[in-house]
């Protein structure tokens, strides 16, 4: 199952998606401890890192564990992409650069920046030829299949990349108009599987199981499979298809125990890497996800959209614990 970015040996084919807000140190060395082939960071912007903004700056600290890591850069100019790309290269322990052609929000789109560059194939090819001339480390590039259904230029856009230099692709099966709308479009992916016969690609959209993750990575023949969403609060999902695509065997769902015991990993290290206040807050999020579905959760996602502190938020998990565990007298209400 081992395969490559230019000399970046990869074990399996499962890669984590970059998302920005969650794709920090903390979940990646989870994810990665779920045996995941390559993970990537949350995109960074170009004129951050150029401007030497200090939190941008600590977005680029990687853990040896999480290793082999791609760091995505985000931009609209050739310039500010190549010096972010470069100062990257040298004083980032990643592996990989990814180009982030993909991101769909607004805010980044009005500056001519993330999908906007899928309506240019040859602004892409100058800005992934460039960026490649001053990196040591294999530069990727990750990209939707088009601006909207009347601009799918995947194919193109892909050939552009692969004559520019890139290392590998990866393509997330839908449009910039469709957001997260409908369905990730599959037969675009092997569109460029097929057409693409230099470097890896790895195609991305609605993996939620081993078995589509299967499914897609046998239809498409891609060379990796990216899961985003699904991975958030269900890391376990990662070491599920691995195992699946080894063995064909489904490993068991994780008990709500081993949920809680997760999220409070999670908080822990999130507070190692931040402060206290930070982590907090972007684990009212991640706390939400891990106890989807569990009985009781709509309650306690309610109790955490306020905590501030890790004793909060352990008084919390501890009286879920104990609800969780038939102790009626354990309150799961706003005190
Ligand atoms: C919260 C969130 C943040 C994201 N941030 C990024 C990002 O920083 N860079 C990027 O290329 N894509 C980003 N994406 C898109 C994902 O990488 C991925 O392409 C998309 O979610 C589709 O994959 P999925 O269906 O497995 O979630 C983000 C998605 C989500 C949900």
């Amino acid at each position: 199952m081992t395969w490559k970015i230019r000399e970046i040996e990869i074990d399996n084919p499962v890669v984590l998606a970059p998302m920005a807000g969650v794709c920090n140190a903390a979940f990646r060395t989870i994810v990665k401890e779920m045996g995941t082939g390559l993970i990537y960071a949350e995109m960074v912007s170009d004129k951050a890192v150029v401007y030497q903004n200090k939190k941008t700056l600590d977005m680029l600290y990687v853990d040896p564990a999480e290793r082999p890591l791609s760091m995505q850069i985000f931009g609209a100019d050739k310039e500010t992409f190549v010096e972010a790309a470069k100062y990257v290269d040298a004083n980032c322990d990643c592996d990989i650069i990814d180009i982030n052609m993909g991101c769909p929000v607004p805010k980044v789109t009005k500056n001519e920046a993330g999908a906007r560059l899928l309506l240019e194939p040859d602004k892409i090819y100058d800005i992934v030829a460039s960026v490649v001339d001053v990196c040591k480390k294999p530069v990727t590039v990750k990209m939707r299949t088009g601006w909207d259904k009347e601009h799918i230029y995947a194919v193109e856009n892909a050939l552009k990349i692969e004559q520019a230099g890139a290392s590998a692709i990866a393509v997330h099966g839908r449009t910039r108009s469709q957001m997260y709308e409908g369905k990730a479009d599959w037969g675009i992916i092997k569109d460029v599987k097929d057409a693409i016969k230099t470097i890896p690609v790895i195609g991305n959209g609605d993996i939620n199981s081993p078995e589509f993750a299967k499914k897609v990575l046998e239809e498409s023949g891609v060379d990796g499979i990216m899961i985003g969403r699904a991975a958030l609060g269900n890391p376990w999902l990662m070491k599920q298809i691995v195992h699946y695509l080894k063995t064909d065997e489904l490993i068991a769902e994780p008990s709500a125990e081993e949920k809680l015991r997760l999220a409070v990993d999670h908080m822990d290290r999130l507070i190692d890497l931040k402060c206290e206040k930070v982590a907090l807050l972007e684990m009212r999020s991640h706390m939400a996800w891990y106890i989807k579905g569990l009985d009781g959760a709509t309650h306690v996602k309610r109790m955490v959209t306020t905590v501030k502190t890790r004793e909060e938020m352990m008084d919390i998990i501890n009286r879920y614990q104990a609800y969780l565990n038939g102790d009626k007298s354990a309150r799961l209400v706003v005190e």
